[in-house]
């Protein structure tokens, strides 16, 4: 038996690091997609493999102490052949349009594409104990996550999200393009997550008072982007951008690529942990071929990408 889902990768628009800590933040889902396709087999191996490589343990084997990416799928497969007894193996194979380790939700695509793929081997579970699973995959390498990632990877379109209530969905056109730039740097959301924690404790009232005026600033971008206002929710987005800088997970790179994305766009900040991935511009068709010239000129590799209203696809 063969089952196939795909789930998109993601931008946070706003909010990054302060909804570790309860506030709310704003996430759109886009139109680059992981698929994930798995199959039963008589083999007794959960082989797993992407453009990242390609993994094989036996199901007798245990994988927790694995340090590898792929690890969420060995955590599902697992999973599923104890709920199932499945007396065999499962093969996974990943494929994607969305570049690994930069912030752009890719782990999560692939733990919310890889829970759907396998669990539709054995039964039909809903998109909320799909969710579910895919978070508890996600935690295998990312012990505190906010689960804000794989759950706009599972519903799409832009939602806002908060650890306490989970997610609305915001009722906007999305008329817009977001001009996405990779910084070349790679980044590790755990360690930054680690490095904004210290941040934390060592500043106790200055961060929360930036969480105060990142809710204030979430209100208005919700506000803005029910009414497709892309001043100032680049305005907005650009405000985000220096409460970042203030927690300490932006750098004079990514600091240099949003100043010339910025020539044009309406708005653009880090997007996702930091400290290296992606940076995210907003722009329309006025000036979107600006603003990818203005980063290409800098020898940034950019592209532009739409919201993508799916979300996970497997039914
Ligand atoms: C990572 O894409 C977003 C962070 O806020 C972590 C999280 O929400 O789990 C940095």
């Amino acid at each position: 038996m063969i089952s196939k889902a795909s789930a998109p990768g993601k931008v946070i628009l706003f909010g990054e690091h302060f909804v570790v800590y309860g506030e709310k933040a704003i996430l759109g889902s886009i139109d680059k997609r992981i698929k994930v396709t798995s199959e039963t087999n008589k083999e007794k191996l959960i082989s797993v493999s992407s453009s990242l490589g390609q993994l094989k343990i036996p199901i007798t084997e245990s994988y927790e102490e694995l340090d590898s990416p792929l690890k969420p799928f060995f955590y599902i497969a697992n999973e599923m052949i104890k709920k199932f007894n499945h007396d065999g193996g499962i093969k996974i194979v990943i494929d994607s349009e969305v570049p690994s380790g930069v912030g752009l939700g890719s782990s999560s695509a692939c733990c919310v594409a890889g829970a759907a793929s396998v669990s539709n081997l054995f039964t039909k579970l809903s998109r909320e104990e799909i969710l579910e699973l895919a978070i508890q995959a996600e935690q295998t390498i990312f012990k505190n996550t906010s689960g804000a990632d794989c759950t706009v990877c599972t519903y799409g379109g832009i939602i806002e999200y908060d650890k306490k209530s989970g997610f609305n969905k915001i009722n906007s056109k999305n008329d817009f393009v977001l001009v996405i730039a990779n910084s070349g740097i790679p980044h590790h959301t755990n360690l930054i997550v680690s490095k904004v924690k210290k941040f934390k404790e060592s500043h106790e009232n200055e961060f929360s008072i930036l969480c105060k005026k990142e809710a204030e600033l979430i209100n208005k971008a919700n506000q803005a982007l029910e009414i497709n206002d892309l001043v100032v929710l680049g305005e907005k987005m650009s405000k985000n951008q220096e409460y970042l800088e203030e927690i300490g997970v932006s750098n004079d790179r990514l600091q240099d690529m949003i100043k010339m994305a910025e020539k044009n766009a309406y708005g653009a900040k880090i997007t996702g942990a930091g400290d290296g991935g992606c940076i995210v511009a907003l722009t329309d068709e006025a000036n979107l071929e600006k603003t990818m010239n203005n980063l290409r000129s800098g020898n940034f590799e950019c592209f532009s990408a739409k919201i993508d209203s799916k979300g996970l696809d497997a039914f």
